[in-house]
């Protein structure tokens, strides 16, 4: 036989104040303590695994659907300080190379907005880098222009991936020796193909393009995502961060 387990009232109260303390409290700012980093001869020494700072820098256009903070690729190339132009071929509102310019570093830019297509086989400058930057279209996440080739127009995930691998073998055929890839994804859930974890793939593709892993994900913390302002009727837990991936072709 079994009895009813008595309902004790401290209990009770404590996940009445719970539930309604964390569903009530207004949206605002949460700070956290980050670990200390160790002191090292990097010459951007803030530039660790966790880029959490809010400010975007007057880089490209913020209004721009996927416009990335111009401050973490200026990071990148104060710390990588690669010879030769940079490329950034899938550039939406031109943040490298605004970056680029405050630099005084030649880049080399282009989008399927300007009919550029990097995943085009044959559609890549026969010019080599040192440095690529790549923000790609987290697949259907965001769509951003008519065209069909707009990897974010592919019809299943399928077809973006088969495409998404040609655009890192393409970046990894116009690298220098040496040279590195940085790949900015997201991680988020499709409202169809369930929870997509496109960071995975990014490095599965690339490593089956010949390149390999030259130093730890960076983590960048989503400051300013439209999605942050929404609310949901469903749970889930939020991704509040994309990340970095930077890639080397082996010298
Ligand atoms: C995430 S956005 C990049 C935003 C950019 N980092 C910025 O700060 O404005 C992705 C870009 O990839 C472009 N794109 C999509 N498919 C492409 C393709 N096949 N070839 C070149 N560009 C493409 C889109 O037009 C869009 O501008």
């Amino acid at each position: 036989m079994t009895s009813a387990t008595p309902v004790n009232p401290f209990y009770a109260a404590r996940r009445h104040r719970i539930a309604t303390t964390h569903h009530d409290k207004p949206a605002g700012p949460v700070y956290a303590r980050l670990p200390q980093a160790p002191r090292n001869a990097s010459p951007v020494p803030h530039l660790t695994s966790l880029y959490h700072f809010d400010r975007a820098g007057e880089y490209g256009d913020r209004s721009y659907p996927g416009n990335c903070g111009g401050n973490l690729i200026r990071d990148l190339l104060l710390y990588f300080r690669p010879e030769g132009p940079i490329f950034d071929p899938m550039s939406g509102s031109g943040t490298c190379r605004d970056v680029c310019d405050e630099l005084g570093l030649p880049c080399v830019s282009g989008d399927i907005h300007q009919g550029f297509d990097a995943c085009d086989p044959d559609g890549f400058p026969t010019e080599k880098f040192a440095f690529i930057w790549a923000h790609p279209p987290y697949w259907r996440q965001k769509s951003y222009a008519l065209d069909p080739r707009d990897l974010s127009r592919a019809p299943t995930l399928e077809e973006f991936l088969s495409r998404y691998g040609q655009f890192l073998r393409n970046c990894a055929g116009a690298l220098t020796p040496g040279g590195k890839l940085a790949v900015l994804m997201g991680d988020y859930c499709d409202h169809e193909a369930g929870f997509l974890p496109l960071v995975y793939h990014t490095k599965r593709l690339a490593f089956e393009a010949g390149l390999v892993q030259h130093c730890t994900d960076v983590v960048r913390f989503s400051h300013g995502a439209s999605s942050s302002r929404k609310v949901y009727r469903t749970a889930f837990i939020p991704g509040l961060h994309d990340t970095l991936v930077v890639l080397e072709r082996p010298a």
